[in-house]
């Protein structure tokens, strides 16, 4: 009997290599395990054996049905496989969720100089904008800042060969614009600035600026008082305040910092503003008659305000951001709160 058992093993493993199709491994099954297979024949005729022979033969009978079953359930899969339709892994499924694609969005010193320049253009502001690399001459000497002059130092840049800068102010392009163009002048210039200064929670060496200039017959410090206050009501909300501190920048006479009241506490005093209720945003002045000369314009004939914004420092301010250096590090956790 229990040669039988394994000589049943091996036919029933030739049957299934055999068979072609999930029919004809049917037909292995039924004549196995079926109600009236080969092995239930067996296991009905185990009460006619021996005692001593019953139960090796009872737990042969039930371990071969439990292989045979297993060899079934492989060869199907087999079958399965072989049945799907080639590259149909590969084929579109509609009916899964699509994969999400974050959408992409300014960054905020981007979104913070496209506000001003709405803001501006409304004025009727033109935006004008100057090279990154710049000549020695339109960052210092047009400006009326002649070499060896200790206010260059407060300009100061990184040098590049043969009177090449990096420009370290944005009025650079006053001058650039001034050359080509005759008054009346009403611009707006965004762009990058670079500075060699320790980079802390204030400080960075490449930041942004906005530079203003008019230039017409008769216009004066109330104009650039009035555009002025117009730009922070415009920017920070109807109630912040303006002041105007005396200053000394070598391109503007009179000159002028502007301060605002602090929009994180409106005022009252915080860390932002030294607990003073005021924020430097802004230099400003008269653009100085030796800048008119350097390019040609008559000073008895026009005068005209210029002014030069901080951007970062702007949006700070706007957003409670208290460290300069997060604008720069490309991390998402902060770039997607805008
Ligand atoms: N260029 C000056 C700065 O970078 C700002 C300024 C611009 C001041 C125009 C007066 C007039 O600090």
């Amino acid at each position: 009997m229990q040669k039988k058992l394994i000589e049943l093993q091996n036919q029933a493993k030739d049957d299934l290599a055999k068979a072609k199709s999930p029919d004809e491994i049917e037909r292995v099954r039924t004549k196995y395990l079926g109600r009236k297979g080969v092995i239930n024949e067996i296991i009905k005729a185990i009460p006619s054996l021996r005692p001593e022979q019953r139960s090796t033969i009872g737990k042969l009978a039930n371990k071969l049905k439990q292989e045979i079953s297993k060899w079934i359930e492989e060869t199907r899969e087999k079958f399965v496989v072989e049945e799907r339709v080639p590259g149909a892994e590969e084929m579109f499924d509609l009916s899964l969720p699509g994969k999400h694609k974050p959408y992409g969005h300014k960054h905020p010193i981007t979104q913070t100089i496209d506000e001003i320049k709405g803001i501006f253009s409304k004025l009727g502001f033109d935006i004008e904008y100057g090279p990154e690399v710049e000549l020695e001459y339109y960052n210092f000497d047009a400006l009326n800042i002649p070499p060896d002059h200790p206010s260059r130092e407060d300009f100061d840049t990184f040098y590049l060969d043969n009177k090449l800068l990096l420009r370290s102010q944005t009025s650079t392009v006053q001058i650039r614009v001034m050359k080509e163009k005759k008054p009346p002048i009403r611009m707006i210039a965004p762009g990058k600035v670079f500075r060699p200064d320790t980079v802390d929670a204030c400080h960075a060496s490449m930041f942004h600026q906005i530079e203003g200039l008019m230039v017409d017959k008769g216009v004066s410090f109330s104009d650039l008082k009035f555009i002025l206050t117009f730009f922070s009501k415009a920017y920070f909300g109807q109630d912040i305040k303006m002041r105007f501190r005396p200053s000394f920048f070598p391109f503007t006479e009179p000159s002028a910092e502007v301060d605002i009241s602090c929009s994180i506490c409106r005022g009252k005093g915080c860390s932002v503003c030294a607990y003073s209720g005021w924020v430097e945003v802004l230099g400003a002045g008269m653009v100085d008659p030796n800048v008119f000369e350097a390019v040609g314009y008559d000073a008895e004939k026009y005068a005209g305000f210029a002014f030069g914004l901080g951007v970062e420092r702007l949006a700070m301010l706007r957003y409670g951001i208290d460290d300069i250096r997060l604008f720069f590090e490309n991390d998402m956790r902060f770039l997607s709160q805008f």
